[in-house]
């Protein structure tokens, strides 16, 4: 019997996996800077934390959503993103409160069963962040600036930051009943049977449309942000307004208009144009029901974004980043029968290098020395330190080739100092 990884999900590994850490690191030293802190929620949640808060009709919900039922008859689902799990988090532990900001990040697998295709999987990771308290614009600013600060961090500075306002309870109803109004003039050939059922189900949805027709006429239908309100409207002003001064080129784009149902006001995602049709890099938006849509007491607003870390890092492969690889020494026994005992003998001097940022490994079975050193060579090893029967040692120059012998003493010096921990 063959096992594989299951379809849509993926085994990451070697170079791929450096090119993820790195991203979270520097992801975590960015939300460090803005004083945002860690909170880690379970990789399942009841369903109804997310049926409740992103929406039955919403792709996600109705299709996409990995449920099962527990040995204890709970319904329970593997995350699909990160906001609803956090809300509930931040109030089932009280982080949250009106007025107050509160900042925290998140990284970590989620899981929907779309159809894979390159930059889309089934099991995904995110990098996000929530901040809760105040519905200013400020916040929507913030977030947004983070977003893009990971992403041009990582040396992609081409991706093109789309915004638009959704409206809020107070002026979407009445804008979507002017849409309907629109898309019921049509006749029923002139959309997808989609569209047609989403006139009914989640009217919005329709900008999102991929079909060429539908988004012909679409061109002509009323847009929101002509029928946003005052505060609405005030808020995305304000927005612009500090992207322009912190000299963030974005887009205005009235089409945009996310897969969830939670968000209120301000949405936006930036977008890349090298990943075919996964273009989105990082996406999010304010929602300012959601909290109380959860089980708040009060309605606390909130802005939030997450970035897909499988997007990123498959744009970060060309780039030549200036990853840190540590220095390795490989350990080199010559008496074979006495491989273990030497390496024991010698454990000093191991830590001691690993203590200076060096990394030391071996291969465990006592193997010939030309085996030995083939490893060496394919793990990258700059030096590789023979141990001699006598217990006398010898140091090869993995790229020169040249070995000479050394007292155990200066083993320690022989390591130049470029070599040693360059972060
Ligand atoms: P989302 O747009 O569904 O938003 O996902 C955010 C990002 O996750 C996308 O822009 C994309 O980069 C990545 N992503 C989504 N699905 C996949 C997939 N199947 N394979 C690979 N990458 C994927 C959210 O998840 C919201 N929770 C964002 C948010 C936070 N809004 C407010 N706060």
């Amino acid at each position: 019997m063959e096992y594989k990884a299951i379809r849509g999900t993926r085994d990451i590994a070697g170079e791929l996996a450096t090119y993820f850490n790195y991203l979270e690191e520097q992801a975590r030293k960015i939300f460090a800077g803005y004083g945002y802190s860690e909170l880690r929620t379970p990789i399942f949640e009841s369903s109804s934390v997310f049926l409740r808060s992103l929406g039955e009709t919403t792709d996600i919900v109705a299709k996409e959503m990995y449920m099962f039922e527990d040995k204890g008859g709970r319904s329970l689902a593997l995350r699909p993103e990160g906001t609803a799990p956090i809300v509930r988090a931040a109030l089932e532990n009280n982080l949250i409160e009106p007025n107050i900001d509160t900042r925290v990040f998140y990284q970590g697998a989620m899981f929907r069963y779309d159809r894979p295709q390159a930059g889309r999987y089934r099991q995904f990771y995110q990098i996000g962040a929530e901040v809760f308290g105040n519905k200013n614009p400020l916040l929507d600013f913030e977030i947004i600036k983070i977003a893009n600060d990971i992403i041009i961090n990582m040396g992609i500075t081409d991706a093109v930051l789309h915004i638009n306002s959704v409206g809020c309870r107070e002026c979407r109803p009445a804008y979507l009943k002017v849409l309907a109004a629109f898309l019921n003039n049509l006749q029923t050939d002139e959309l997808c049977p989609t569209c047609n059922k989403r006139k009914d189900t989640n009217i919005l949805r329709v900008f999102d449309c991929k079909i060429d027709t539908c988004k012909k006429v679409l061109q002509a239908a009323p847009r929101v942000l002509d029928h946003v309100c005052g505060s609405c409207s005030t808020d995305f002003l304000k927005l612009k307004e500090y992207l322009n001064k912190q000299k963030i080129s974005f887009i205005v784009d009235e089409m945009l208009v996310r897969g969830l149902d939670y968000y209120t006001g301000t949405v936006f995602e930036i977008l890349t144009d090298k990943l075919g049709a996964q273009a989105a890099l990082a996406a999010g938006g304010r929602y300012d029901n959601l909290v109380q849509e959860l089980g708040g007491k009060k309605a606390i607003p909130a802005f939030g974004f997450a970035l897909g870390e499988d997007r990123v890092v498959e744009l970060l492969k060309p780039l030549n980043l200036p990853l840190v690889k540590k220095p390795l020494i490989f350990l080199l026994t010559t008496d074979i029968a006495k491989h273990n005992e030497q390496i024991f003998n010698n454990f000093d001097l191991i830590e001691e290098l690993r203590a200076k940022g060096v990394v030391v490994t071996y291969n465990s079975t006592g193997k010939s020395i030309k085996s030995q050193l083939r490893t060496a060579n394919n793990l990258g090893a700059y030096k590789s330190v023979f141990i001699e029967p006598d217990g006398s040692f010898s140091v090869k120059d993995m790229i020169t080739g040249h070995q000479q012998k050394i007292v155990k003493s200066e083993i320690l010096q022989a390591i130049p100092a470029i070599y040693v921990k360059k972060e």
